[in-house]
């Protein structure tokens, strides 16, 4: 049996172009995603859009043009985004697509046949550019509690889903999954909040239109939120299923997602998805927030990172690095020049840049790169390779975890270890010596070896780095495979290796 992988991005909102924190969740993703592969997973992998709701239909009216308009031009900056940045999901939605109307109709009408919709009248604060509602005492001197701009007062009609029914359902569910809210801070924090119990959630608003008319009453719209997070089963063809993707990967494996929209991934979503007598996800991962040297992303501050450039000033593999080893998956982090260049230096053009030009360097130098056999075994030779078992188990779980900076570390370790490898075995004083011509044909086949797994195991995360390795390597699979090619010894003695071309140039500072 195949073994089955789903995992999704938030979908953006179009009122704003992407940035950084947009593409560190999207990052993280497509890393999880191409690991699976790696492993032999079917992998669905699901990113896109959130185009409806009063503040899409704002940011429109601001710019004079439509909201379908707005979100035509941002979607196309979203998408080559994500080309740029070397993301490879399986399909992009967007919710002005019949595909996910009809999806999120459907979710309605299921969860309304069970009774768990009902009309009320609704007299709350709004806050629009949260998309979410508050209650008198939970506004902070009047404003939103969560970004601390003016709220709206609100009292119309509107559609009440009965959230407050499945209050205990939920708080079972999550003291039986210790892995369904992730990291554990995160999942105290939804904890708590269920301890004071749940209020009915209003649905549907009848102010402004652009949204998803809800069924049998069009004077009203659909709440964003229960628009867009049915995003992540429409994707999968929810409800027709006529290719058979939500049948096969349904309920997803993971959720990831920034921690600002927690509450309704872990509170929102699986309620509706109990009303509707659905499978519950089995992970939700909140990530941190990225600061910019020091301070908020802001456009009023005028510090957005703006990903187009930092990938045509630093080249795309090395922003998907810093991205995921600097910061640890889950905290906050922020963004300087300097941490970035202080990497690409240090990690990338030193550590694994120099291994691979020294190993094909000498390898051309003293076996006109013909790679030799290995033939003997000395004490630092074996304790080398031992290494790389271990180290291939525990990425494995890390990568299961999450864990991306920690998997970066462990995969440095080897990297570190095979710098010291060449250091303390000295190929150039081997190769003075006839003697030692066993013992420098072993080193060099270590040396290789070394790097083809270094290749495969940072493959994920650096995807053209690790081609272009494997490539000198004479390996030109186009897609990398590491089940069944991880354990040591795969690399054929007789491969004709090629002298690499330096990985990453240092970048000089004034
Ligand atoms: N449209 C909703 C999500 C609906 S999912 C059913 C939304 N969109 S968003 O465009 O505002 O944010 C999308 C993601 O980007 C969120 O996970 C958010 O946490 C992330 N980030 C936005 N700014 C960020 C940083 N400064 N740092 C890290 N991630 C950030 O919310």
């Amino acid at each position: 049996m195949v073994n089955k992988y789903y995992i999704t991005t938030p979908i953006y909102y179009v009122n704003d172009v992407p940035h950084i924190g947009h593409a560190y969740t999207t990052l993280a993703c497509d890393v999880l995603a191409r690991y699976k592969r790696a492993r032999n997973y079917e992998v669905f992998f699901l990113t896109g859009t959130d185009e409806h709701g009063q503040k899409v239909e704002r940011a429109a009216q601001t710019q004079g043009e439509t909201p379908l308009e707005l979100a035509d031009r941002v979607v196309k900056r979203f998408q080559s985004l994500w080309e740029k940045l070397n993301i490879a999901e399986s399909d992009f939605i967007r919710t002005t697509q019949e595909r996910h109307k009809r999806a999120v109709t459907e979710l309605f009408v299921r969860i309304e046949k069970k009774g768990d919709i009902y009309l009320g009248e609704y007299e709350d604060w709004y806050c629009t550019p949260c998309e979410t509602f508050w209650t008198e005492t939970q506004l902070m001197d009047g404003n939103c509690p969560d970004c601390g701009r003016p709220t709206d007062k609100l009292k119309e009609e509107s559609y009440f889903f009965r959230m407050s029914k499945y209050s205990d359902a939920l708080l079972k569910h999550i003291e039986e999954n210790p892995d369904f809210i992730q990291p554990r801070s995160r999942k105290n924090e939804i904890l708590s909040f269920l301890k004071e119990g749940l209020r009915d959630l209003s649905i549907s608003r009848t102010t402004f239109s652009w949204g998803i008319p809800v069924p049998g009453n069009e004077r009203h719209v659909l709440y964003v939120w229960f628009d867009a997070l049915t995003n992540y089963i429409s994707g999968l063809g929810f409800p027709d299923d006529t290719e058979g993707n939500f049948e096969k990967f349904w309920p997803v494996d993971a959720h990831v997602i920034g921690k600002d929209i927690l509450r309704f991934h872990a509170v929102y979503w699986p309620t509706f998805l109990l009303a509707a007598g659905l499978p519950l996800p089995k992970k939700v991962f909140a990530h941190g927030w990225w600061t910019v040297e020091g301070q908020k992303m802001s456009k009023s501050l005028r510090n957005v990172v703006e990903p187009h450039m930092l990938i045509d000033t630093y080249g795309v593999d090395a922003i998907r690095y810093f991205l995921l080893r600097e910061v640890p998956f889950g905290l906050d982090g922020d963004f300087s020049h300097t941490a970035l260049i202080h990497r690409i230096n240090s990690d990338l053009a030193n550590d694994l840049g120099n291994l691979v030009s020294r190993s094909t360097a000498m390898l051309t130098k003293y076996f006109n790169g013909i790679l030799p056999a290995a033939t003997v075994e000395s004490a630092i030779d074996a304790a080398f390779i031992a290494q790389f078992p271990a180290a291939v188990k525990t990425v494995d779980e890390q990568m299961n975890a999450l864990a991306f900076n920690k998997a970066l570390q462990t995969i440095w370790t080897l990297i570190s270890a095979a710098n010291k490898y060449i250091d303390e075995t000295a190929p150039w004083a081997l190769a003075k010596d006839e003697a030692q011509k066993e013992q420098l044909e072993t080193v060099m086949y270590n040396l290789l070896e070394a790097v083809r797994l270094i290749a495969l195991l940072v493959a994920p995360f650096l995807p053209d780095t690790a081609k272009s390795i494997l490539l000198t390597l004479g390996d030109t699979n186009r897609d990398i495979t590491l089940e069944g090619k991880d354990d040591w010894g795969r690399l054929q003695a007789g491969t004709a290796v090629e002298k690499a071309q330096p990985l990453f140039p240092r970048i000089e500072t004034a």
